[in-house]
C-alpha cells in the first residue's frame, strides 16, 4: 500500500479542499494563532502561524506521520540500522555529535569511540596550526588555509565559517581561510596570485577522494607549490597538505602523509559531514571549543527530535508542513531567506541537503512514485532578495513557500548605535515581508479600487525561524533541524534520502566526452546538439 492510498492521506486531501478557500488574512484574524502555532526548543522559536494550516491540519499531518511509521524510522536512524538501503549503510551523522561517554555499536564496534578519537586528532592539528608550530617548507608558521572540496566537502564548512566568523572561542592565531570548489579552477586561479606558498596549507576534503573536481584543484595547488618552492614533493606533502576522507588508501596514493590524514566513515553522507573532520576549517576559523559548541547545539536538536511528541517536535512539524504545501496545496517552490548576511551560504547548503536527499522519483525499493516529492529550493540573503526576486513572490503567478531566518539579538554587546539600528531595520523588513506575503494588500483604498499592478494577493505561506542569537550552539541546532526535516519528509515520501545516484551518469558521460574534446575529434555517436557544440568549440580553439 502506498501512502497516497492511506486514510490519513485521504483525510488530508479532503481537509485541503476546505483550506484552499481560507486566505491567510482571514486565518490571521485569530488572536491565539501565534500562541498555538509557534513552537520553541533551546535558542530557536519557529512560527508556523503564517502557514496555511489550522489545528486540524497539524492533527491530520501527525496521523500521516504515524501511518508512515515516522517514530519507527527515527529509532532506526539513531540506532544505526542500514537505512541507506541502496548502499547498505546506516546514516549516522547524529553519532558525530553524540556525547563522549555513550556507546553505539555498528558491526560489533563502538563507533562513538572512533568519533572521539578523531575529534582528538583534529584538535591536535588545530592546536599545532593555531600555536604556529605547523610550519611550511621554509620554516614559517602557516597563516592561510585553503579548503579544496566540493558539494558536501565544501558547502557545510564554507557556510559555517561565514556564519560563525564573529564567534571565535579560544581560537588562537587568526587564520585566513579560503574555499575552492569549482572544477574549472577559476577560484584557485583568482587566489593563488595573492597567496604566500611558504605559509599556505591546503586541506583536500573528499569523502571518496576520487572526485575529479577536487583532485584537479589539488593537483594545480601542488604544482603551484612545487614551482614556487623548488622543494620536493615529500616536503610539500608533509608541510602543505592535509587530507580528509573516508578512503585512506586513496589519500595515501595521492601523497597525503599518514600523520596528515583525518578520516571519517562511509556511514556519514557527504552532505551530512560537516560535523566530522570535514569541519576542520570551521575549527580552524572559530576554535575547537566553538566547534564543540556547534556539535552540542546539533546534539540538543537530536535529543529533541528523538524524544519530543510528534505534535511539538520542531523537525517533524517543519517536515510535515512542507509535505502539506507540496502534496496538498500544490506548492513546488521553496525560498530560503536569511535576514543575516552571515548566513549568505545557507541557501546553497540547503539546496544540496534537500534536493540531493529528496530529489527522487522512486521509492526505497525502486518503484516509481505517483506523487510529488522535493520542491525546487533557492534563496538569497532576504534584504538583498527584496531588491531582486521578491517581485515574483508578491505578484507573480507561482505559489512559493518561504523560510525567513533571523536572530533577535545581534549587536547588543557592542556600543555601535549605528549597527544596532541596522539590525532593527533588518528585523522590521523581515517581519514586514512575511506579513505582506501572508495578508497581501487592500483591493480598495479611500473607496477607490487599487489598480491591479499595485495589488498584492498575499496568501503565500511562510515559516519564521527566530534564533535568540547566532552562536555556534544555535547554528548547530538550526542545521540539525533542517537535516531532520529532510529525513521526516523522506519517510512520508518513502524515499531513501541518503544516496544520490542521479549524479553518477553525468560523471561517466563527461569522461566519455573528454577524449573527443582533447583530441579535437568530433564523434558522431553523440546527439546532434553535443556533436555540433563540440565542432564549434574545436573551430574556436583552432583560431
Ligand atoms: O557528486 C555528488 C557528490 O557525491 C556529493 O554527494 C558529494 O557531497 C560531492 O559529490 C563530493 O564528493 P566527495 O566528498 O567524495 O569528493
Amino acid at each position: 500500500m502506498t501512502i497516497t492510498s492511506s486514510s490519513s492521506w485521504q483525510t488530508l486531501q479532503d481537509h485541503a479542499q476546505q483550506m484552499q478557500h481560507s486566505h491567510l488574512k482571514e486565518l490571521l484574524l485569530d488572536e491565539s494563532r501565534f500562541k498555538t502555532l509557534s513552537f520553541a526548543h533551546g535558542p530557536l522559536l519557529i512560527d508556523f502561524s503564517k502557514q496555511r494550516i489550522d489545528q486540524h491540519t497539524l492533527k491530520h499531518l501527525v496521523e500521516l506521520a504515524k501511518t508512515a511509521d515516522l517514530p519507527g524510522w527515527i529509532t532506526r536512524l539513531f540506532n544505526g540500522d542500514p537505512i541507506n538501503t541502496s548502499e547498505a549503510r546506516p546514516a549516522l551523522h547524529t553519532a558525530l555529535r553524540e556525547q563522549a561517554q555513550t556507546s553505539l555499536e555498528v558491526g560489533g564496534h563502538n563507533i562513538i569511540q572512533d568519533v572521539q578519537t578523531n575529534l582528538s586528532r583534529m584538535e591536535k592539528i588545530v592546536e599545532r596550526i593555531h600555536s604556529g608550530q605547523w610550519r611550511g617548507y621554509a620554516g614559517e608558521p602557516i597563516d592561510t588555509i585553503v579548503n579544496i572540496g566540493v558539494g558536501g566537502s565544501d558547502l557545510g564548512p564554507y557556510m559555517a565559517c561565514s556564519a560563525l566568523r564573529g564567534a571565535r572561542v579560544n581560537a588562537g592565531r587568526h587564520l585566513k581561510v579560503h574555499f575552492v570548489s569549482s572544477m574549472d579552477g577559476s577560484e584557485l586561479a583568482d587566489i593563488l596570485g595573492s597567496l604566500n606558498p611558504a605559509t599556505t596549507l591546503f586541506i583536500v576534503s573528499s569523502k571518496s577522494f576520487t572526485t575529479i573536481d577536487t583532485l584537479s584543484n589539488a593537483h594545480t595547488a601542488r604544482k603551484w607549490l612545487r614551482d614556487a618552492s623548488g622543494v620536493n614533493d615529500t616536503i610539500i606533502n608533509r608541510c602543505h597538505f592535509i587530507g580528509i576522507s573516508a578512503n585512506p588508501a586513496k589519500m595515501s596514493s595521492w601523497g597525503i602523509a599518514d600523520d596528515n590524514q583525518l578520516e571519517f566513515w562511509d556511514w556519514i553522507g557527504g552532505r551530512y559531514s560537516m560535523w566530522s573532520a570535514i569541519g576542520l576549517p570551521i575549527a580552524l576559523r572559530i576554535g575547537m571549543d566553538g566547534f564543540r559548541e556547534m556539535l552540542q547545539g546539533a546534539h540538543s536538536m537530536d535529543q529533541h527530535f528523538l524524544s519530543a511528541p510528534l505534535n511539538e517536535n520542531l523537525p517533524v512539524l517543519l517536515g510535515l508542513i512542507g509535505v502539506w504545501n507540496v502534496n496538498f496545496l500544490d506548492i513546488h517552490a521553496h525560498a530560503i531567506l536569511p535576514y543575516d548576511g552571515r548566513l549568505i551560504h545557507l541557501p546553497a547548503y540547503l539546496e544540496q541537503l534537500e534536493m540531493e536527499s529528496n530529489g527522487k522519483s522512486v521509492n526505497r525499493v525502486g518503484e516509481s512514485l505517483d506523487y510529488r516529492t522535493c520542491p525546487v529550493l533557492w534563496g538569497e540573503v532576504g534584504p538583498n532578495a527584496q531588491h531582486a526576486f521578491y517581485q515574483l513572490l508578491h505578484q507573480g503567478t507561482e505559489s512559493v513557500m518561504c523560510d525567513f531566518i533571523v536572530s533577535a539579538r545581534r549587536y547588543e554587546k557592542t556600543d555601535n548605535e549605528s549597527l544596532r539600528s541596522q539590525h532593527t531595520l533588518t528585523l522590521a523588513n523581515c517581519l514586514a515581508q512575511s506579513r505582506i506575503l501572508a495578508i497581501g494588500s487592500a483591493v480598495q483604498q479611500n473607496d477607490q479600487p487599487v489598480p491591479g499592478h499595485k495589488q498584492y494577493h498575499g496568501n503565500q505561506p511562510s515559516t519564521t525561524l527566530l534564533l535568540d542569537e547566532l552562536t555556534p550552539f544555535s547554528f548547530g541546532s538550526l542545521i540539525a533541524l533542517y537535516e531532520h526535516k529532510v529525513f521526516v519528509q523522506s519517510v512520508i515520501w518513502d524515499i531513501n534520502p541518503f544516496d544520490q545516484w542521479g549524479v553518477e551518469l553525468g560523471k561517466t558521460m563527461a569522461t566519455s566526452l573528454l577524449k573527443p574534446l582533447q583530441h579535437q575529434a568530433s564523434d558522431s555517436e553523440f546527439d546532434p546538439s553535443t556533436h555540433g557544440l563540440m565542432r564549434h568549440i574545436h573551430q574556436q580553439q583552432e583560431r
